[in-house]
């Protein structure tokens, strides 16, 4: 079964298409063509996704990345190197009339989408593919609705089942994803999971805990009350004057810092920061809702300490103080989703601990996860994207299509910006 996906989430315009082989638990996957297309240079002046400008970067470069897709991976037929066109009318009369016609009228908001659909879409040979697979929540509506309307248009042209996928599935489908040949003949597979299944999902919108007990039911176990872990990420990036994405250029701030991991001997009279006995500066921040019982998180209170302390320390904040402050960040947030994350296993008597999301290619996570769980839980495997797998990426959604195959109509099909995990 081949299956071409469509991830717009919210920044990253994103078409996969794989061909799958085997059971729905255990596919062989491979990946014919997978291209992932950022916007972060765009958003960055703005200091994060402006909803809008997303939209309209995923109208302008959806057609060339389809295009791109289907000739690479060969599911069209190319002629001297491109792809061939038929004569169909763009509209009107002759074969498959109304499917020509109905694709554009989807498209009647997306104008950019739409012109381009007419131009370089409808006159392709119908690829050999099996099935449209797109994600169509939770997300920013607007980026969403533009992969939605392209996938349900591209479904009734080319007559083609529409997959629905939930983008935290994806997220937790990339985790299991495991490659099993040496690159450039990768080969690549569904791994065995053994249930039940802890999955720590954290990433710009979400930061999910999520028991699943057998394959394909999911259980929210907890979630952040306010804002998500990558969001904290980009905000204090912000504050510190780091850039944007928040997150790598965090994480690389604090690396500098990767050996010194100072405490705090609060110094009287001062507040989160001094000077200590030896004379060194430290920083100490919150790890809030650490022992909580509950399996609820919150990072805002966090962010606020970090604008506090730093709008305290004004001019005498020095490159140092600033990597102190990301690396000590960073710590608070890695302790706090380690902490609950090994709680959760153990409570719920987890085999297998997975982390997916943007946040999840976080070095420090990554590592401090792995030595909690042999220390913790011998025996219990943590499953991590492989890099390219950790950000948003249609092949994911491709992944979770196979898994489910819950095929929808495509008149049936809209975005839902808040849908939450419902299983399958
Ligand atoms: O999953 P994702 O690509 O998009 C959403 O669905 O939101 O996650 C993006 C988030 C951003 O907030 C970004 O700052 C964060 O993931 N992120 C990281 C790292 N790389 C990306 N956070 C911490 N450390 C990283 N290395
Ligand atoms: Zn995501």
């Amino acid at each position: 079964m081949r299956i071409l996906s469509i991830e717009t989430s919210c920044d990253e315009t994103s078409i996969a298409i794989a061909e799958f082989n085997g059971p729905k638990r255990r596919p062989r996957v491979t990946i014919l063509s997978h291209i992932v297309s950022s916007q972060v240079k765009l958003h960055a002046k703005y200091g994060g996704v402006v909803p809008n400008l997303a939209r309209r970067e995923h109208e302008k470069n959806l057609v060339p990345i389809l295009l791109q897709a289907l000739h690479e991976s060969n599911v069209i037929k190319s002629k001297n190197g491109k792809l061939p066109t038929t004569n169909y009318p763009s509209t009107g009369s002759g074969p498959r009339a109304e499917s020509r016609d109905k694709p554009q009228t989807i498209l009647e908001r997306e104008p950019e989408l739409q012109k381009q659909f007419k131009e370089k879409i409808i006159s392709l040979p119908i690829p050999a593919i099996d099935a449209i697979a797109v994600t169509y929540g939770p997300g920013l509506a607007p980026a969403l609705w533009v992969g939605v309307n392209f996938a349900r248009a591209l479904a009734i042209l080319w007559d083609k089942p529409l997959i629905p996928v939930n983008h935290m599935e994806g997220h937790l489908f990339s985790s299991v994803l495991e490659q099993t040949g040496k690159i450039p003949n990768s080969k690549f597979q569904i791994q065995e999971v053994t249930l039940p299944m802890i999955a720590l999902l954290v990433s710009g919108g979400h930061t999910e805990l999520v028991l699943m007990k057998k394959f394909g039911t999911y259980e929210l176990i907890g979630e952040t009350l306010d804002d998500a872990a990558g969001e904290a990420f980009d905000k204090v990036a912000r504050i510190l004057g780091l850039g944007y994405p928040g997150g790598p250029v965090l994480a690389a701030e604090a690396a500098k810092r990767q050996a010194i991991h100072l405490r705090q001997a609060r110094p009287s009279g001062r507040r989160g920061y001094g000077g200590h006995a030896s004379n060194k500066r430290h920083v100490k921040l919150p790890r809030p809702m650490m022992n909580s019982k509950d399996f609820s998180f919150s990072f805002s209170g966090l962010k606020t300490a970090v604008l506090y302390l730093t709008r305290d320390l004004g001019k005498s904040k020095t490159k140092r103080l600033t990597s102190m402050i990301a690396r000590e960040f960073q710590d608070a947030v890695v302790d706090v989703l380690v902490s609950k994350t090994i709680r959760a296993a153990k409570q719920f008597g987890a085999k297998t601990v997975a982390i997916g999301g943007g946040v999840s290619a976080n070095a420090e996570l990554q590592t401090r996860m792995g030595q909690a769980l042999e220390k913790e839980l011998p025996g219990v495997p943590l499953l991590v994207p492989m890099p390219s797998l950790t950000g948003d990426n249609a092949l994911m959604i491709a992944l979770a299509a196979y898994a489910t195959g819950k095929k929808k109509t495509p008149d049936k099909v809209g975005a839902e910006a808040n849908l939450k995990l419902a299983g399958f």
